[in-house]
């Protein structure tokens, strides 16, 4: 029977979250800190523990059918792979860095100065479009230590929370590239595969959903339920159920959770009480 391979980073910004991310969707599989592979016990999937730089040629040469990763590596590497999903987890942009207690007159600053990155494509890409002439000095990691070593002037790497700038004694100027996780997929997947894939990414999708929603209750006079169903519109409409109190119902809906605190207050001012706001586990739409 056929299997799908699955390739997620071994270790790294991205590995705790993808783990989780098949874990939610049902997938059971122990973890890859010795193993390079493994199956999982009660879904046709095999995960492979790679380098998130490998994973786009990996997945173009079909020793992983797709690959979980950030944009950013999909877009440096440029691979022929399709991009099946965005994944809502891992948000970091692609910046440049200067010394800290260098000025910063703007781009410019970038002219006969030397770049380390591992970003070599997307950074040359930025500084042509830009008239920018700078030297690209291709590292594979450790990128913020190339100033302080005397290899670079600046750099061009991946900020999320911005801590490794920071002990560096590095300062983001600008951002070329924001990016997520994403899945990516081989496009030449057979039928089998395609049919595990679908249904891998219908449960992804319902992990998703229910993360960027919240299950809403609440009371409210009888009078003011016509405004609060258009402050929540719901899945199909909101459940509303009597309450013993008479003139007064229940209203059981769900609210987007970056819509949340805007709604609330709307709601309050609607005559809302008692709201109680749960986190879904799984949402089909
Ligand atoms: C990036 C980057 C920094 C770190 C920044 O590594 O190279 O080391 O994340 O994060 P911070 O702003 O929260 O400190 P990443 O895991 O993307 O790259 P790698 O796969 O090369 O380790
Ligand atoms: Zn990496």
């Amino acid at each position: 029977m056929s299997e799908l391979k699955i390739a997620i980073q071994k270790s790294g910004r991205l590995s705790d979250n993808s783990h989780r991310l098949l874990e939610e969707c049902g997938i059971k599989f122990s973890n890859g800190t010795s193993v390079l592979k493994t199956r999982a016990a009660n879904f046709p999937v095999e995960i492979l523990f790679l380098r998130d730089d490998d994973i786009p040629q990996y997945v173009e040469q079909q020793v992983a059918d797709i690959g979980i990763l950030g944009e950013n590596m999909v877009l440096e590497k440029n691979k022929n792979v399709a991009v099946l999903e965005q994944l809502g987890f891992a948000q970091c942009r692609l910046s440049l860095a200067i010394r800290k207690e260098e000025s910063y007159p703007g781009l410019q600053y970038f002219n006969n100065k030397r770049v380390a990155t591992s970003y070599p494509r997307l950074l040359s890409d930025y500084f042509t479009e830009n008239n920018i002439k700078a030297e690209i000095e291709e590292i594979s990691g450790s990128v913020e230590i190339a100033p302080g070593i005397g290899l670079a002037d600046a750099v061009c790497d991946i900020v999320s929370s911005g801590s490794t700038l920071m002990t560096n004694g590095l300062r983001e100027v600008t951002t070329i590239l924001r990016s997520e996780a994403v899945i990516i997929g081989n496009k030449k997947l057979s039928e089998e595969k395609k049919a595990i894939l679908d249904r891998l990414l219908f449960r992804i999708r319902a992990v998703k959903n229910a993360r960027e929603n919240k299950y809403i209750l609440l009371n409210a006079p009888e009078a003011s339920i016509q405004e609060i169903c258009r402050i929540l519109p719901g899945m199909k409409s909101p459940t509303i159920l009597p309450l013993a109190e008479k003139g007064w119902c229940s209203l059981h809906s769900v609210v987007k959770e970056d819509e949340f605190w805007e709604r609330i207050d709307q709601l309050k001012s609607a005559g809302a009480e008692g709201i109680l706001v749960i986190p879904i586990e799984k949402m089909i739409k």
